[in-house]
Protein backbone atom coordinates (compact mmCIF):
# COMPACT_ATOMS: atom_id res chain seq x y z
CA UNK A 1 0.00 0.00 0.00
CA UNK A 2 0.90 3.64 -0.74
CA UNK A 3 1.69 5.58 2.24
CA UNK A 4 3.42 8.92 2.98
CA UNK A 5 6.72 9.25 4.63
CA UNK A 6 7.20 12.66 7.41
CA UNK A 7 7.39 15.29 4.77
CA UNK A 8 4.68 13.88 3.05
CA UNK A 9 6.21 11.78 -0.20
CA UNK A 10 4.42 8.50 -1.14
CA UNK A 11 6.77 5.93 -0.75
CA UNK A 12 5.28 2.22 -1.69
CA UNK A 13 6.18 -0.92 0.12
CA UNK A 14 5.90 0.30 3.48
CA UNK A 15 4.15 -0.25 6.84
CA UNK A 16 3.41 2.44 9.36
CA UNK A 17 7.04 0.90 11.33
CA UNK A 18 8.71 1.09 8.52
CA UNK A 19 8.41 4.42 7.13
CA UNK A 20 9.44 5.24 11.06
CA UNK A 21 12.50 3.16 10.47
CA UNK A 22 13.31 4.49 7.63
CA UNK A 23 12.61 8.27 9.09
CA UNK A 24 15.30 7.12 12.01
CA UNK A 25 17.97 6.29 9.18
CA UNK A 26 17.40 9.32 7.62
CA UNK A 27 17.41 11.22 10.21
CA UNK A 28 20.82 9.68 11.24
CA UNK A 29 22.13 9.89 8.25
CA UNK A 30 21.26 13.97 8.41
CA UNK A 31 23.27 14.29 11.81
CA UNK A 32 26.00 11.60 10.35
CA UNK A 33 25.22 9.95 13.89
CA UNK A 34 24.80 6.24 14.70
CA UNK A 35 23.95 3.37 12.38
CA UNK A 36 21.48 4.81 9.70
CA UNK A 37 22.17 1.15 8.04
CA UNK A 38 20.95 -0.70 10.97
CA UNK A 39 17.87 1.51 10.91
CA UNK A 40 17.23 1.07 7.00
CA UNK A 41 17.60 -2.66 7.94
CA UNK A 42 15.46 -2.60 10.34
CA UNK A 43 12.83 -0.61 7.75
CA UNK A 44 13.43 -3.53 5.07
CA UNK A 45 13.64 -6.89 7.14
CA UNK A 46 9.61 -5.15 8.35
CA UNK A 47 9.05 -4.10 4.69
CA UNK A 48 10.82 -5.99 2.15
CA UNK A 49 9.24 -3.90 -0.64
CA UNK A 50 9.63 -0.12 0.64
CA UNK A 51 11.18 0.73 -2.41
CA UNK A 52 12.81 3.84 -1.02
CA UNK A 53 14.53 1.97 1.95
CA UNK A 54 16.01 -0.05 -0.93
CA UNK A 55 17.23 3.04 -1.97
CA UNK A 56 18.50 4.45 0.89
CA UNK A 57 20.61 0.96 1.45
CA UNK A 58 22.07 1.70 -2.03
CA UNK A 59 23.15 5.28 -1.55
CA UNK A 60 24.68 4.22 1.80
CA UNK A 61 27.21 1.74 0.18
CA UNK A 62 27.99 4.54 -2.55
CA UNK A 63 28.43 7.82 -0.09
CA UNK A 64 31.65 6.60 1.31
CA UNK A 65 33.01 6.59 -2.09
CA UNK A 66 34.68 3.48 -2.49
CA UNK A 67 34.26 1.25 -5.48
CA UNK A 68 33.68 -1.89 -3.20
CA UNK A 69 30.95 0.28 -1.87
CA UNK A 70 29.15 1.31 -5.41
CA UNK A 71 29.52 -2.94 -6.10
CA UNK A 72 27.53 -3.45 -3.19
CA UNK A 73 25.11 -0.62 -4.62
CA UNK A 74 24.94 -2.40 -7.83
CA UNK A 75 23.59 -5.46 -6.05
CA UNK A 76 20.89 -3.52 -4.13
CA UNK A 77 19.73 -2.40 -7.84
CA UNK A 78 17.41 -5.30 -8.91
CA UNK A 79 15.36 -4.77 -5.43
CA UNK A 80 15.19 -1.54 -6.05
CA UNK A 81 13.79 -1.36 -9.59
CA UNK A 82 10.99 -4.52 -8.68
CA UNK A 83 9.92 -2.42 -5.60
CA UNK A 84 10.18 1.04 -7.51
CA UNK A 85 6.56 1.89 -9.11
CA UNK A 86 6.25 5.89 -8.59
CA UNK A 87 7.79 7.74 -11.06
CA UNK A 88 9.64 9.33 -8.24
CA UNK A 89 10.88 6.04 -7.14
CA UNK A 90 12.02 4.75 -10.41
CA UNK A 91 14.49 8.14 -10.22
CA UNK A 92 16.08 7.11 -7.65
CA UNK A 93 16.62 3.67 -9.56
CA UNK A 94 18.17 5.58 -12.26
CA UNK A 95 20.07 7.78 -10.72
CA UNK A 96 21.33 5.07 -8.12
CA UNK A 97 22.63 2.60 -11.52
CA UNK A 98 24.48 5.75 -12.61
CA UNK A 99 25.91 6.51 -9.58
CA UNK A 100 26.98 2.74 -8.97
CA UNK A 101 28.04 2.41 -12.57
CA UNK A 102 30.59 5.75 -11.96
CA UNK A 103 28.19 8.30 -13.79
CA UNK A 104 28.18 10.58 -10.96
CA UNK A 105 27.29 13.71 -13.68
CA UNK A 106 23.95 11.70 -14.36
CA UNK A 107 23.30 10.67 -10.80
CA UNK A 108 22.94 14.08 -9.82
CA UNK A 109 21.25 15.53 -12.74
CA UNK A 110 18.30 12.32 -11.58
CA UNK A 111 18.58 13.62 -8.39
CA UNK A 112 17.49 17.03 -9.78
CA UNK A 113 15.27 15.88 -12.10
CA UNK A 114 13.36 14.39 -8.51
CA UNK A 115 13.91 17.44 -6.63
CA UNK A 116 12.22 20.06 -9.24
CA UNK A 117 9.23 17.85 -8.79
CA UNK A 118 9.23 16.72 -5.16
CA UNK A 119 11.54 19.37 -3.08
CA UNK A 120 10.51 17.76 -0.46
CA UNK A 121 12.25 14.63 -1.11
CA UNK A 122 15.09 14.74 1.36
CA UNK A 123 16.67 12.08 0.61
CA UNK A 124 17.46 13.16 -3.17
CA UNK A 125 18.62 16.41 -1.69
CA UNK A 126 21.44 15.13 0.82
CA UNK A 127 22.70 12.62 -1.85
CA UNK A 128 22.19 15.02 -4.53
CA UNK A 129 23.93 17.22 -2.01
CA UNK A 130 27.26 14.70 -1.69
CA UNK A 131 27.67 14.28 -5.24
CA UNK A 132 28.34 18.16 -5.33
CA UNK A 133 30.56 17.68 -2.95
CA UNK A 134 32.12 14.68 -4.83
CA UNK A 135 32.54 16.63 -8.03
CA UNK A 136 33.55 19.21 -6.62
CA UNK A 137 30.35 21.68 -7.80
CA UNK A 138 30.21 24.78 -5.76
CA UNK A 139 27.30 26.51 -7.21
CA UNK A 140 25.21 23.27 -6.90
CA UNK A 141 26.60 22.55 -3.35
CA UNK A 142 24.90 26.15 -2.70
CA UNK A 143 21.92 26.55 -5.69
CA UNK A 144 20.79 22.74 -5.09
CA UNK A 145 19.52 23.47 -1.61
CA UNK A 146 18.30 27.26 -2.74
CA UNK A 147 16.17 25.35 -5.69
CA UNK A 148 14.17 23.78 -3.11
CA UNK A 149 14.11 25.84 0.33
CA UNK A 150 10.87 27.45 -0.92
CA UNK A 151 9.38 24.03 -0.22
CA UNK A 152 10.64 23.67 3.27
CA UNK A 153 9.72 25.12 6.73
CA UNK A 154 11.11 24.78 10.86
CA UNK A 155 8.04 22.47 11.35
CA UNK A 156 8.77 19.76 8.43
CA UNK A 157 10.80 16.90 9.96
CA UNK A 158 14.62 17.20 8.54
CA UNK A 159 14.49 20.80 8.04
CA UNK A 160 17.79 21.34 10.37
CA UNK A 161 19.10 19.47 7.71
CA UNK A 162 18.60 21.46 4.32
CA UNK A 163 19.85 24.77 6.46
CA UNK A 164 22.77 22.39 6.95
CA UNK A 165 23.65 21.47 3.69
CA UNK A 166 22.47 25.07 2.74
CA UNK A 167 25.20 26.27 5.26
CA UNK A 168 27.83 24.18 3.64
CA UNK A 169 27.46 25.41 -0.31
CA UNK A 170 27.13 29.05 0.80
CA UNK A 171 30.39 28.30 2.33
CA UNK A 172 31.79 26.82 -0.96
CA UNK A 173 30.78 29.66 -2.63
CA UNK A 174 31.98 32.06 -0.30
CA UNK A 175 29.16 33.53 1.49
CA UNK A 176 30.50 33.37 4.67
CA UNK A 177 28.25 35.82 6.63
CA UNK A 178 24.47 33.43 5.30
CA UNK A 179 27.02 30.44 5.90
CA UNK A 180 27.40 30.77 9.35
CA UNK A 181 23.50 31.96 10.13
CA UNK A 182 22.40 29.06 7.95
CA UNK A 183 24.51 26.71 10.25
CA UNK A 184 24.28 28.54 13.41
CA UNK A 185 20.01 28.23 12.82
CA UNK A 186 20.40 24.57 12.01
CA UNK A 187 22.05 24.00 15.15
CA UNK A 188 19.42 25.88 17.11
CA UNK A 189 17.18 23.18 16.16
CA UNK A 190 19.43 20.59 16.04
CA UNK A 191 22.30 20.51 18.13
CA UNK A 192 23.71 17.13 16.70
CA UNK A 193 23.60 18.21 13.10
CA UNK A 194 27.61 17.30 12.55
CA UNK A 195 27.46 18.83 9.10
CA UNK A 196 26.00 22.28 10.08
CA UNK A 197 28.47 22.17 13.14
CA UNK A 198 31.08 21.23 10.03
CA UNK A 199 29.81 23.82 7.91
CA UNK A 200 30.54 27.06 10.62
CA UNK A 201 34.15 25.67 10.98
CA UNK A 202 35.24 25.63 7.40
CA UNK A 203 33.81 29.28 7.27
CA UNK A 204 36.07 29.65 10.27
CA UNK A 205 38.69 27.93 8.44
CA UNK A 206 38.81 30.19 5.55
CA UNK A 207 38.22 33.35 7.54
CA UNK A 208 41.35 32.33 9.57
CA UNK A 209 39.44 32.38 12.37
CA UNK A 210 42.01 29.87 14.41
CA UNK A 211 40.60 30.48 18.31
CA UNK A 212 37.48 30.65 17.47
CA UNK A 213 37.91 27.70 15.78
CA UNK A 214 39.39 25.96 18.44
CA UNK A 215 36.63 27.19 20.52
CA UNK A 216 33.99 26.20 18.52
CA UNK A 217 35.34 22.76 18.28
CA UNK A 218 35.53 21.93 21.50
CA UNK A 219 32.92 23.84 23.97
CA UNK A 220 30.39 21.69 21.07
CA UNK A 221 32.51 18.67 21.38
CA UNK A 222 29.61 16.50 23.29
CA UNK A 223 27.14 17.68 20.02
CA UNK A 224 29.68 16.37 17.15
CA UNK A 225 31.96 13.81 18.40
CA UNK A 226 29.82 10.90 20.50
CA UNK A 227 28.75 8.45 18.24
CA UNK A 228 29.84 10.35 14.89
CA UNK A 229 30.37 9.72 11.31
CA UNK A 230 31.75 12.93 11.07
CA UNK A 231 33.68 12.79 14.09
CA UNK A 232 37.03 12.50 12.74
CA UNK A 233 36.49 14.57 10.08
CA UNK A 234 35.47 17.60 12.31
CA UNK A 235 38.75 16.44 14.61
CA UNK A 236 40.63 17.35 11.37
CA UNK A 237 39.30 20.77 11.17
CA UNK A 238 40.52 21.14 14.81
CA UNK A 239 43.94 20.08 13.76
CA UNK A 240 43.72 22.43 11.45
CA UNK A 241 43.08 25.20 13.72
CA UNK A 242 45.75 24.07 16.06
CA UNK A 243 48.13 23.91 12.66
CA UNK A 244 47.81 27.31 12.03
CA UNK A 245 47.80 28.16 15.66
CA UNK A 246 51.88 26.90 15.66
CA UNK A 247 50.59 23.54 18.16
CA UNK A 248 52.00 20.96 16.21
CA UNK A 249 52.54 18.54 19.67
CA UNK A 250 48.53 19.09 19.93
CA UNK A 251 47.87 18.05 16.40
CA UNK A 252 49.94 14.90 16.49
CA UNK A 253 48.67 14.41 19.20
CA UNK A 254 44.77 14.59 17.43
CA UNK A 255 46.85 12.27 15.13
CA UNK A 256 47.17 9.78 17.54
CA UNK A 257 43.96 9.80 19.19
CA UNK A 258 41.46 10.93 17.28
CA UNK A 259 42.22 11.30 13.62
CA UNK A 260 44.69 7.61 12.67
CA UNK A 261 42.30 4.43 13.77
CA UNK A 262 42.12 0.77 13.26
CA UNK A 263 39.43 1.67 10.37
CA UNK A 264 39.75 1.63 6.38
CA UNK A 265 37.21 3.74 5.18
CA UNK A 266 38.34 5.95 2.85
CA UNK A 267 36.64 9.09 3.88
CA UNK A 268 38.73 9.08 7.21
CA UNK A 269 41.94 7.49 5.66
CA UNK A 270 41.73 10.60 3.09
CA UNK A 271 41.91 13.11 7.32
CA UNK A 272 44.88 11.11 8.02
CA UNK A 273 46.81 11.68 4.90
CA UNK A 274 46.19 14.99 4.83
CA UNK A 275 46.96 15.51 8.69
CA UNK A 276 50.62 13.98 7.88
CA UNK A 277 51.41 15.49 4.48
CA UNK A 278 51.02 19.51 6.46
CA UNK A 279 52.80 18.43 9.17
CA UNK A 280 55.34 16.79 6.42
CA UNK A 281 55.51 20.67 4.80
CA UNK A 282 55.76 22.40 7.93
CA UNK A 283 59.29 19.52 8.56
CA UNK A 284 57.46 17.60 11.44
CA UNK A 285 58.57 14.01 11.97
CA UNK A 286 55.43 12.14 12.31
CA UNK A 287 57.37 9.01 13.15
CA UNK A 288 56.40 5.53 11.74
CA UNK A 289 53.01 7.22 10.86
CA UNK A 290 53.35 7.13 7.69
CA UNK A 291 54.31 3.18 7.17
CA UNK A 292 51.10 2.13 8.94
CA UNK A 293 48.82 4.99 7.02
CA UNK A 294 50.48 3.54 3.85
CA UNK A 295 49.24 -0.76 4.61
CA UNK A 296 45.63 1.25 5.38
CA UNK A 297 45.79 3.01 1.93
CA UNK A 298 47.49 -0.25 0.30
CA UNK A 299 44.08 -1.57 -0.74
CA UNK A 300 42.96 1.36 -2.55
CA UNK A 301 45.91 0.93 -4.70
CA UNK A 302 43.85 -0.83 -7.49
CA UNK A 303 40.36 0.87 -6.98
CA UNK A 304 40.98 3.53 -8.66
CA UNK A 305 37.34 4.68 -8.19
CA UNK A 306 37.73 8.33 -7.05
CA UNK A 307 40.74 10.49 -8.32
CA UNK A 308 40.35 12.54 -4.82
CA UNK A 309 41.19 9.40 -2.93
CA UNK A 310 43.80 8.18 -4.83
CA UNK A 311 45.76 11.54 -4.21
CA UNK A 312 45.28 11.12 -0.72
CA UNK A 313 46.85 7.40 -0.92
CA UNK A 314 49.68 8.89 -2.88
CA UNK A 315 50.69 11.16 0.37
CA UNK A 316 50.87 7.86 2.69
CA UNK A 317 52.90 5.83 -0.15
CA UNK A 318 55.37 9.06 -0.66
CA UNK A 319 55.62 9.60 3.36
CA UNK A 320 56.35 6.42 3.41
CA UNK A 321 58.81 6.08 1.10
CA UNK A 322 56.79 3.17 -0.14
CA UNK A 323 57.47 4.02 -4.57
CA UNK A 324 56.74 0.64 -5.20
CA UNK A 325 53.14 1.07 -3.96
CA UNK A 326 53.28 4.76 -5.15
CA UNK A 327 53.82 3.22 -8.82
CA UNK A 328 51.40 0.84 -8.60
CA UNK A 329 48.66 3.41 -7.61
CA UNK A 330 49.81 5.40 -10.64
CA UNK A 331 49.34 2.35 -12.96
CA UNK A 332 45.82 1.94 -11.48
CA UNK A 333 45.03 5.57 -12.22
CA UNK A 334 46.53 5.55 -16.04
CA UNK A 335 44.34 2.63 -16.48
CA UNK A 336 41.42 4.31 -14.82
CA UNK A 337 42.08 7.97 -17.27
CA UNK A 338 41.55 5.66 -20.14
CA UNK A 339 38.36 4.47 -19.03
CA UNK A 340 34.66 6.09 -19.09
CA UNK A 341 32.39 7.45 -16.18
CA UNK A 342 33.36 10.59 -14.33
CA UNK A 343 36.36 9.52 -12.69
CA UNK A 344 37.81 9.19 -16.06
CA UNK A 345 38.10 13.63 -16.44
CA UNK A 346 38.72 13.69 -12.98
CA UNK A 347 41.79 11.15 -13.13
CA UNK A 348 43.20 13.07 -16.02
CA UNK A 349 42.48 16.35 -15.39
CA UNK A 350 43.52 16.61 -11.81
CA UNK A 351 44.39 13.07 -10.26
CA UNK A 352 47.23 11.86 -12.09
CA UNK A 353 49.25 15.51 -12.56
CA UNK A 354 48.51 15.94 -8.50
CA UNK A 355 49.87 12.37 -8.08
CA UNK A 356 52.48 12.98 -9.91
CA UNK A 357 53.39 16.55 -8.21
CA UNK A 358 53.16 14.18 -5.08
CA UNK A 359 55.82 11.84 -6.41
CA UNK A 360 58.19 14.74 -7.51
CA UNK A 361 57.86 16.39 -4.06
CA UNK A 362 59.09 13.43 -2.50
CA UNK A 363 61.88 12.99 -4.48
CA UNK A 364 63.06 16.22 -3.92
CA UNK A 365 62.66 17.08 -7.36
CA UNK A 366 60.42 20.40 -6.22
CA UNK A 367 61.21 22.47 -9.74
CA UNK A 368 59.22 19.73 -11.36
CA UNK A 369 56.89 19.40 -8.69
CA UNK A 370 56.12 23.45 -8.76
CA UNK A 371 55.60 22.69 -12.86
CA UNK A 372 53.21 20.46 -11.85
CA UNK A 373 51.04 21.73 -9.28
CA UNK A 374 51.00 25.55 -10.54
CA UNK A 375 49.13 23.48 -13.94
CA UNK A 376 46.48 21.69 -11.89
CA UNK A 377 45.36 23.70 -9.02
CA UNK A 378 43.42 26.28 -11.53
CA UNK A 379 41.32 22.99 -12.26
CA UNK A 380 41.35 21.11 -9.19
CA UNK A 381 37.65 21.65 -7.62
CA UNK A 382 37.27 19.28 -10.98
CA UNK A 383 37.91 16.20 -8.43
CA UNK A 384 35.78 17.20 -5.45
CA UNK A 385 36.64 17.92 -2.14
CA UNK A 386 36.35 21.47 -0.37
CA UNK A 387 38.19 24.38 -0.33
CA UNK A 388 39.68 23.24 2.98
CA UNK A 389 40.64 20.07 1.77
CA UNK A 390 42.48 21.31 -1.64
CA UNK A 391 44.39 24.09 0.38
CA UNK A 392 47.07 21.42 0.83
CA UNK A 393 47.59 21.65 -3.19
CA UNK A 394 48.57 25.83 -2.48
CA UNK A 395 50.72 24.63 0.76
CA UNK A 396 52.75 22.31 -1.17
CA UNK A 397 53.27 24.43 -3.84
CA UNK A 398 53.91 27.17 -1.68
CA UNK A 399 57.24 25.02 0.34
CA UNK A 400 58.03 23.40 -2.84
CA UNK A 401 58.44 26.83 -3.97
CA UNK A 402 60.26 27.41 -0.93
CA UNK A 403 63.09 24.49 -1.11
CA UNK A 404 63.18 24.85 -4.45
CA UNK A 405 64.77 28.43 -3.74
CA UNK A 406 62.48 30.42 -6.02
CA UNK A 407 62.06 33.62 -3.83
CA UNK A 408 60.01 35.60 -6.24
CA UNK A 409 57.76 32.90 -6.69
CA UNK A 410 57.37 32.11 -2.88
CA UNK A 411 56.50 36.16 -2.26
CA UNK A 412 54.00 35.89 -4.95
CA UNK A 413 52.17 33.08 -3.45
CA UNK A 414 52.79 34.15 0.24
CA UNK A 415 50.68 37.47 -1.12
CA UNK A 416 48.19 35.38 -2.47
CA UNK A 417 47.85 33.84 0.31
CA UNK A 418 48.05 36.92 2.99
CA UNK A 419 44.90 38.55 0.49
CA UNK A 420 42.58 35.73 1.15
CA UNK A 421 44.15 35.30 5.23
CA UNK A 422 45.66 38.26 6.52
CA UNK A 423 45.78 37.04 9.70
CA UNK A 424 47.93 33.61 8.91
CA UNK A 425 51.33 33.23 10.65
CA UNK A 426 52.40 30.66 7.96
CA UNK A 427 52.00 33.22 4.57
CA UNK A 428 53.95 35.70 7.17
CA UNK A 429 56.79 33.33 7.61
CA UNK A 430 56.67 31.82 3.55
CA UNK A 431 57.33 36.02 3.40
CA UNK A 432 59.96 35.90 5.35
CA UNK A 433 61.69 33.12 3.65
CA UNK A 434 61.34 34.76 0.43
CA UNK A 435 63.06 37.66 1.47
CA UNK A 436 66.15 36.07 3.45
CA UNK A 437 66.20 34.18 0.18
CA UNK A 438 66.09 37.46 -1.83
CA UNK A 439 68.98 38.64 0.52
CA UNK A 440 71.09 35.78 0.18
CA UNK A 441 71.01 35.89 -3.82
FE1 LIG B 1 35.46 19.79 6.01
Amino acid sequence: MTRTDHRGMCVNGASGPAVDEFERALSLLLCGRGDPAAACAAALADSPDFAMAHALAAYLQLCGSEGAGAGRAAAILPALRRTARSARERLHAAAVAAYAAGDFEGAAERLDDILIEHPRDLLALHQGHLLDFYRGDARNLRDRVARVRHAWSPSLAGYHGVLAMHAFGLEECGDYAQAEESGREALAIEPADGWAHHAVAHVMEMQGRRQEGIAWMLERERHWAPDSALAVHNWWHLALFRLDSEQPAEVLALYDARIAGPGAAALDLVDAAALLWRLHLRGVDVGPRWTRLAEQWTPFACDGWYAFNDAHAMMAFVGAGRWDRADLLIATMRRRAERGGSNQAMTREVGLPLAHALQAFGRRDFGGAITLLRRVRPVAARFGGSHAQRDLIDLTLLEAARRDGQPSLLRALAHERLSARPETPLARRYLEAAAGQRGAA
